[in-house]
């Protein structure tokens, strides 16, 4: 029995302190929330309709057949991208504005094989921006799956709504780790592993002199999609597994040096040094472009450190570049000089909830 309440969602964005990339290939990785919402509501409707709007991507309305084809058809495609590797497959899935949301409403609806009668009315609306690597496609699928979740009755499961998401994440980004997800799900600071999965919630309050003096640079979209990302990486790691495996040793013992030592004591020093050695493990493996690279040697040339947060980009844009300086100021100043935009937000916030 689906209910007839109205159901309102949020769940956070989200940014790797370190070991993005690296994550796919089975280390594990430092993510954290940032305060900037998606929020999703669920009204129920008395036709067979699934209407979807979205304040960023229009409206558009499905029967609820066409919702669980279109989810099955994406997965077809996507088990001839496993099967082929051909990227350009995975832009094919989610090339209409909707396809992403109504392929995550589809997940949902498929994985508690839900039999409706009647449809509903989602509305989407995300403070995340989109393509920057700040968790907005994780953030509306752990939302939709869960407004969804709910309407049909079932508990708020977050291992299932996160398993949901999961599915619809790999179809939008081919190979993704589930990091995204699990971190937009669960909330905080979290350790994540992909294989065997964990999802460790770190007991991490990030000291005030340390997370005051984040900066949150906006470099623009990535002209190259995370499926073309992190494809490109697998091939280095064929083509040169040397390199590829040093970076991802380095990466993995600074993380480790994060959660015991540097986070815990507020260490400033031991900050910049971690981001910088860590930035440049994702420069060796050749993702980040040189107008990003510019930025962040300029970062370091104030005393701070940078780092692209999610898979970078190799021609322009890389999306948000994370930024530490004890004393902030000079980060924005970089940034303003080189006419880029840049805002500060709460890291660690609360994941996935209800609010209605
Ligand atoms: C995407 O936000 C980060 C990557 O590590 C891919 C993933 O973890 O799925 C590049």
């Amino acid at each position: 029995m689906s209910s007839q309440e109205l159901v309102q969602i949020s769940s956070p964005g989200k940014l790797f302190l370190l070991g993005e990339h690296f994550v796919v290939m089975g280390a594990p990785a430092l993510l954290t929330t940032v305060d900037l919402r998606c929020n999703v509501s669920l009204s129920p409707r008395s036709d067979q309709q699934i209407t979807i709007a979205s304040g960023n991507l229009g409206s558009q309305e499905f029967s609820i057949q066409e919702i669980l084809e279109r989810r099955s058809i994406a997965q077809a495609q996507w088990d001839q991208f496993r099967e082929s590797g051909n990227v350009g497959l995975l832009t094919e899935i989610t090339k209409e504005l909707l396809a992403y949301a109504s392929i995550s409403i589809g997940e949902a609806l498929h994985y508690y094989g839900a039999k409706l009668n009647r449809g509903f009315g989602i509305s989407i609306d995300s403070q995340i921006p989109v393509g920057a690597g700040l968790g907005s496609s994780a953030a509306t699928s752990v939302s939709l799956a869960a407004a969804v979740a709910l309407h049909l009755g079932h508990q708020l499961t977050l291992l299932e709504i996160n398993d949901i998401a999961y599915e619809a994440e790999k179809r939008r980004h081919g190979n993704p780790s589930g990091a995204d997800n699990s971190t937009v799900t669960f909330g905080g600071v979290i350790r994540f592993v992909r294989e065997p999965k964990t999802i460790e919630t770190l007991n991490l309050g990030i000291p005030e002199n340390l997370s005051s003096n984040f900066v949150l640079i906006d470099t623009g979209k990535p002209n190259e999609s995370t499926g073309e990302m992190v494809a490109k990486v697998a091939q280095l790691r064929r083509d040169n597994p040397s390199l590829v495996n040093a970076a991802l040793t380095s990466q993995t013992m600074l993380i480790q040096e994060l959660i015991d030592s540097v986070v815990p004591s507020g260490d400033e020093a031991g900050f910049v040094r971690v981001v910088k050695a860590g930035e440049q493990n994702l420069e060796n493996i050749g993702v980040v472009s040189p107008s990003s690279i510019a930025l962040i040697r300029a970062i370091e040339k104030t005393g701070g450190a940078a780092k692209i947060c999610g898979a970078g980009g190799v021609r322009g844009s890389t999306g948000i570049v994370l930024a530490y300086h004890p004393d902030r100021k000079l980060v924005e100043t970089v940034a303003k000089d080189k006419g880029l935009s840049f805002f500060s937000t709460t890291l660690g916030v609360e994941g996935l909830r209800r609010e209605k």
